[in-house]
């Protein structure tokens, strides 16, 4: 029997426990997709499902605001956090600033140029997985680029970057008792020491400046605004954040896919020209962020439902991802697909800064793996990050080994 959608709450993080709730999704999508989500303290927050009505929130910034009250499902006031905002919690004209400030600083040639760094620096990781046999394919491959592309970008020296890596998963953890998230402290510990260490960075460039994008963000000018140090802090962590887990987990979720469907991998070592439509499929299928959230600045409609001001609007994107009325038979996997009008990435204003890195990223691990003609074989269940923000695999223990 089908739950009711009145009985959903998707602010219960264990409806994530094994991964996305789709059925949950697949029944709001068509029974209420704007969903008044009630949570047990009295409050709520609308629920939007649908790939229609994710995209008319998010391309409306000005009636559906990420400054007002953050971006997290339970933000109640920024004032109190104690927290300086990331530009992902500004609104026009404070965003529109600051996003062209980084732009400048990451410029393409300069993210190109870390294909090379990348692909040495994977390739060496791999062969020593390929040596050892047995992995976890989480931590050992796909959670090793992410981190060290970040990292080198902002210049973090290599004996950082680890003890970095674990900070990031700690605080993208933060619903998650094993990492140190759900009570105790620990995720907001961590988000302190990232921050002093990023303070410290901007200190150090200032004083001695670099050939790398932490120096040339911090030197850009736009109409005469530079970032001081706590908002390069902010962004450093934005950056943590947002580019590690998000990137690893597309890679997790992309081979835990193709070692279900064996016959797409054959295809795709066989034809690695297919990597584009595959890795546009891997980040659809995955969706490496749930949600995001909005405040309504006014009294609006969204597909008819009244929103008052105020009212949070949470976009959905795992399940704007799997609507049917946009993908065809959206619950397969398919590594042709093409149109792929995916949301993974947001959309308007906000659209991810870092989706054309996180794709080069992904292009490397492939295009490694299929040069060796590696094969994958799963030694065990997997693990998902306790998580209803991050869709991400904590483990998945794998025998790999190479064939050509
Ligand atoms: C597959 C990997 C990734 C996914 C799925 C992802 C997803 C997202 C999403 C959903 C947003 C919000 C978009 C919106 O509100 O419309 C976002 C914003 C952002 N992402 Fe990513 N991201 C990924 C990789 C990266 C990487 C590698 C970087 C770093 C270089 C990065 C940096 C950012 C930044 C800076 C923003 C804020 C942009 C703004 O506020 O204007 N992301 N990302």
């Amino acid at each position: 029997m089908e739950t009711a959608p009145e009985k959903i709450d998707l602010s219960d993080v264990s409806l994530f426990s094994d991964g996305t709730p789709h059925e949950a999704f697949r029944l709001l999508r068509h029974k209420q997709p704007i969903y008044w989500n009630e949570q047990s303290d009295g409050s709520g927050f609308w629920a939007i499902t649908r790939h229609a009505d994710v995209l008319a929130v998010s391309r409306d910034s000005e009636t559906f605001s990420n400054e007002r009250h953050g971006i997290m499902m339970y933000d109640e006031s920024f004032e109190t956090s104690g927290r300086e905002r990331t530009m992902l919690e500004m609104d026009a004209p404070r965003h529109t600033r600051l996003r062209a400030l980084v732009s400048r600083g990451m410029k393409p040639r300069k993210v190109l140029a870390l294909e090379h760094f990348a692909r040495q620096e994977f390739s060496a990781r791999l062969d020593e997985c390929l040596e050892s046999g047995d992995c976890d394919f989480v931590s050992d491959v796909a959670g090793q680029l992410p981190v060290q592309v970040i990292c080198e970008m902002m210049g973090v020296p290599k004996s950082d970057r680890h003890h970095l890596g674990r900070l990031a998963h700690r605080i993208q953890g933060f619903d998650d008792p094993e990492l140190g998230g759900g009570s105790g402290g620990e995720n907001s510990d961590a988000i302190q020491e990232m921050s002093r260490y990023a303070l410290d960075l901007a200190t150090n460039r200032r004083r001695t400046p670099k050939q790398d994008i932490a120096t040339d963000i911090l030197q850009a000018k736009i109409e005469g605004y530079a970032m001081d140090d706590a908002a390069f802090a902010a962004f450093f962590l934005l950056l943590i954040t947002a580019g590690i887990e998000t990137t690893k987990a597309s890679i997790a979720g992309g081979m835990l896919a193709l070692t279900e469907d064996p016959h797409q991998w054959s295809e795709l070592q066989e034809d690695p020209r297919l990597l584009v439509t595959a890795i546009e499929e891997m980040i659809r299928w995955t969706t490496p962020i749930h949600h995001f959230r909005r405040t309504a600045m006014r009294d609006t409609r969204i597909a008819g439902q009244s929103i008052r001001e105020h009212d949070r609007v949470v976009v959905w994107y795992s399940s704007a991802n799997r609507d049917e009325s946009v993908f065809e038979k959206p619950f397969s996997f398919d590594i042709t697909r093409s149109p792929n009008d995916h949301l993974a990435f947001g959309f308007g204003s906000h659209y991810c800064l870092g989706a054309n890195l996180a794709r080069l990223e992904m292009r490397i691990v492939f295009e490694e793996l299929i040069a060796r003609g590696v094969e994958v074989d799963r030694r065990g269940n997997v693990d998902y990050m306790l998580s209803s923000f991050t869709n991400s695999l904590k483990r998945m223990p794998v025998s790999m080994r190479a064939t050509r």
